[in-house]
This record gives structure tokens, C-alpha cells and sequence, in this order.
């Protein structure tokens, strides 16, 4: 069986600049290129997962305009059921994405637009959808009340829940027990905690402390240094997976998430998933863009063969 995973998040067009360093304010600096694509990490989420294997639904707003175009046809090509409210009263939404053309490193202001509208209404309506996922997952880019009315209908219908809170943002202990996972990177871990991550051991700190709020288990993404899980019985790092050359490091959380959303509905052990995931992320950086750098199936396995 296809595993199920139902996303909700957002889709936003990223205007990628390469260049040498960030303009200060006032000035105009020149940079090594631009590519626009598509983003959002809800969409880049539901993108990996799709490509990794999953059968995938994405819930969302878009607006009514040619970036909405784009939505539709990167989730068409890459197999991803849409859940769309149309808003033509707002816009769909845009990212500014400044990656450091030395490090491929990033930095990112993002404009949601519609999908900064979606309501707990949008999520009541599919309430059916989302308790008949085997996982589902969100992040933190649409409105909170949205995200936690869904983790609320996916953990009564007893789906297994994921949240990727990105951006940071304050988190009530309430919602926190609703999240089966929770996958911050060492500044969105820092940002919930107040425990400051820079390495493993800093990240099995930040995990207690996320546990002793409710997560079922917590995942630390440390980029380079792979990855830092604990649940109540089991303690893990796992490190980064190497697929070639770092030449763009944004979208690896979401190559991550998505992926490792279908290992969990495919059952596989923590270790597994998390291997899973990491070669995904592996694999994403070592091309250009965000939902366009995610893996086929193919890829992530043949990595995980030679690993
Ligand atoms: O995680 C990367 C994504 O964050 C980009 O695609 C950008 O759109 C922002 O949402």
C-alpha cells in the first residue's frame, strides 16, 4: 500500500539571489545570478514526499494569479494531490532568498499571501482527509490557530502527527502534545527551548526539554552534522549523508521532513527514517532550488545502498 501523507503549509514563489554577501541597508550590492521557482515549505514538503514514494494532499490557499499557475503545475508534475482554497482576494505568496554564494548558506523573508489566510475553517472542511492520512504534517508558515486545529483533528482520528516549526515561533505546551514529532533545526530548537544547539549533545539537552513538554519525540536537524533524535526509549545521531558537492543548502529541512514523513508511514524504524531523510537532504543540496532539488525514490535508495 501507497502510504498517505496529508500536508498542510504553504506554496510561495522563491526569488533565489546568489551573491557574495547581503546588501547593508541603503545600499545596492551586484549579484552572481537569480533563479524564480517554486517554495513554500508545506509545498517543498509535499513535493519530497510525493517524489520519495508517498501518496500526498496538500491543503492550502492560493490566490488567483500566475505564481498560483506555477503551484498547480510543480505539484502536477511531481504526483501531488492539491486541497486548494482559491483567495482571489489575496495574493500567492513570494520569498526573498538570499544564498551566500560561497557557502550555498541562505537567508529568507517570506510573504505567504493567501496561504497567510488559511482559517480553522479551511482546516474543518478537510477534516476528512487529514484523519484518513497515516501521517500528516505542517510547519509553521500559515497562521498557528490553522496549524493547531489540524494536529488537533489528525491526533483524534489518531494519525501520526509531524510539526516542522519553521519559522520559530513561541509554542504553547498545548500544542506541542498534540505533535507526535517535532523537527526544529538548532535555532528553531533554541527558539522553543531556550537551550542553545550547536551540537549533539546540546541537541540532546533541547530534546529533553521538549519532551518534558509533551512531544512524543523530537528531531534536530544539525545541517552538516546530520541529525539528533530522542524518543522515551531511544537516543540517536545520525549523521549527514553525502550525495556530492553543497551548492544550495535551502529546502534541506523540507527534503528532510517530507521524506522522512514517508518512512514513518511506511513503517520503518526510527533509524531508518531518519537515514531516509538524511539522504534526501543529502541529495537536495547538491543541486540548485528548493521543491526542483528534491530526489526521486530511486536516487534516495541507491544513496542509502552505497551508504
Ligand atoms: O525551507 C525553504 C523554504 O522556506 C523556501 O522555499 C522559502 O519559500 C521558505 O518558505
Amino acid at each position: 500500500m501507497v502510504p498517505k501523507i496529508v500536508i498542510l503549509g504553504v506554496f510561495v514563489a522563491d526569488t533565489a539571489y546568489r551573491a557574495k554577501r547581503q546588501p547593508a541597508m541603503g545600499e545596492t550590492v551586484l549579484g552572481e545570478s537569480f533563479a524564480l521557482g517554486p517554495g513554500g515549505k508545506g509545498s517543498n514538503q509535499a513535493v519530497a514526499a510525493a517524489k520519495a514514494g508517498g501518496d500526498v494532499h496538500f491543503i492550502t490557499r492560493l490566490g488567483d494569479d500566475p505564481f498560483a499557475q506555477m503551484a498547480r503545475d510543480t505539484w502536477n508534475a511531481a504526483g501531488v494531490t492539491p486541497a486548494v482554497r482559491v483567495d482571489s482576494e489575496s495574493y500567492t505568496g513570494a520569498a526573498y532568498i538570499f544564498i551566500d554564494d560561497a557557502t550555498g548558506d541562505n537567508a529568507i523573508i517570506i510573504s505567504p499571501g493567501a496561504a497567510g489566510r488559511i482559517s480553522v475553517e479551511d482546516v474543518d472542511a478537510q477534516a476528512e482527509l487529514i484523519q484518513g492520512a497515516d501521517v500528516f504534517v505542517t510547519q509553521l508558515e500559515q497562521p498557528m490557530a490553522a496549524a493547531k486545529r489540524a494536529l488537533e483533528i489528525a491526533k483524534s482520528g489518531g494519525v501520526k502527527t509531524v510539526l516542522n516549526p519553521a519559522p520559530a515561533a513561541v509554542l504553547t505546551d498545548e500544542i506541542l502534545a498534540l505533535c507526535d514529532y517535532v523537527t526544529p533545526n538548532e535555532s528553531e530548537a533554541e527558539g522553543i527551548t531556550g537551550v542553545p544547539v550547536k551540537t549533539p549533545d546540546d541537541a540532546a539537552r533541547a530534546a529533553d526539554a521538549l519532551m518534558s513538554r509533551g512531544v512524543g519525540a523530537a528531531i534536530i536537524t544539525l545541517g552538516a552534522q546530520g541529525v539528533f533524535y530522542k524518543d522515551r526509549d531511544t537516543a540517536l545521531h545520525v549523521p549527514a549523508i553525502t550525495a556530492g558537492d553543497v551548492v544550495e543548502t535551502t529546502g534541506a529541512g523540507d527534503a528532510f521532513n517530507g521524506a522522512f514523513a514517508v518512512a514513518l508511514a511506511e513503517g520503518m524504524t526510527p533509524e531508518n527514517a531518519l537515514r531516509f531523510g538524511c539522504a534526501t537532504a543529502g541529495i537536495s543540496v547538491t543541486r540548485l532550488g528548493t521543491a526542483p532539488s528534491m530526489p526521486a525514490r530511486a536516487e534516495i535508495d541507491a544513496l542509502l545502498a552505497a551508504n
